[in-house]
């Protein structure tokens, strides 16, 4: 059975400015199921960071419906909308966020501390995020002595540690080169095969493009097309 993780309708988003509001999104119809590897494609400015915003209750819209597991995001009080992200959702950043004073281990045990798992288990699932990255052997390190790419997979391994039904990743690779931003995606895409996690990246890069299954492209704050490739 398929199971619809959002379910976007009629979906419009305003932001105010000094000349009026501004429609960064416009009438958007979009189903999310269970699995998926997607993109939301499209040139800067055209809505993908907003959507992405949006998809993991971090803003709310302007007018139509947005349902994320069920849940109407509109609907959700401040600490709803904190526990369906902190126990669904995993986000990665362009620029990571890594914590720097912190060691790779606790920068990937960071989000397990807001959830309430027992000491045991919360080393158990660092350790398991960790060896899914790669990055045993790196766990005393500290941001500042990786490289890009090894900061983006303590990245994925940190969206990664709470097993969410949904990660979200606005630009994954924009700050890696060519190998990097392979490598980082060949591991995302084996977490979502192996355990069934979904993926909604944003991008407008041509290599990430290629590695996706389904590709939304986004023009102007408008869904332009909505297309499945073998990926
Ligand atoms: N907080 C805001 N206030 C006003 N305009 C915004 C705000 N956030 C985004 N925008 C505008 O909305 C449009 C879409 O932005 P964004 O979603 O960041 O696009 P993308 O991620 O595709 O580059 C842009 O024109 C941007 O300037
Ligand atoms: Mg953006």
């Amino acid at each position: 059975m398929t199971e619809v993780l959002i379910k976007i309708t009629n979906m419009s988003k305003a932001f105010p400015t000094g000349e009026g509001d501004f429609l960064a999104l416009k009438d958007v119809n979009l189903s999310f199921i269970k699995g998926e590897f997607t993109g939301i494609v499209g040139p800067s400015g055209s809505g993908k960071t907003t959507m992405l915003n949006i998809i993991g209750s971090l803003d709310t819209q302007s007018s139509g419906e947005v349902e994320v597991l069920g849940k109407e995001i509109k609907s959700l009080s401040a600490k709803e909308s904190a526990e369906l992200r902190s126990r669904h959702l995993g986000f990665i950043f362009q620029t990571y966020n890594l914590l720097p004073v912190y060691t790779v281990y606790e920068n990937v045990e960071f989000p397990l501390l807001l959830l309430k798992i027992s000491p045991d288990k919360r080393h158990k699932m660092v350790m398991q995020a960790l060896e899914w990255l790669g990055l045993t052997d790196k766990q005393k390190s500290r941001p500042a002595q990786l490289s890009g790419g090894q900061c983006q997979r303590v990245a994925i391994a940190r969206a990664m540690v709470k097993e969410p039904s949904l990660v979200l990743a606005d630009e994954p690779t924009a700050n890696l080169d060519t190998e990097n931003s392979l490598h980082i995606l060949d591991m995302m895409k084996k977490l979502n095969q192996e355990l069934g996690t979904s993926f909604i990246f944003s991008t407008h890069d041509q290599k990430v493009i290629n590695y996706l299954r389904r590709v939304i492209r986004l023009v102007d704050g408008m869904v332009a097309g909505d297309d499945t490739q073998a990926g």
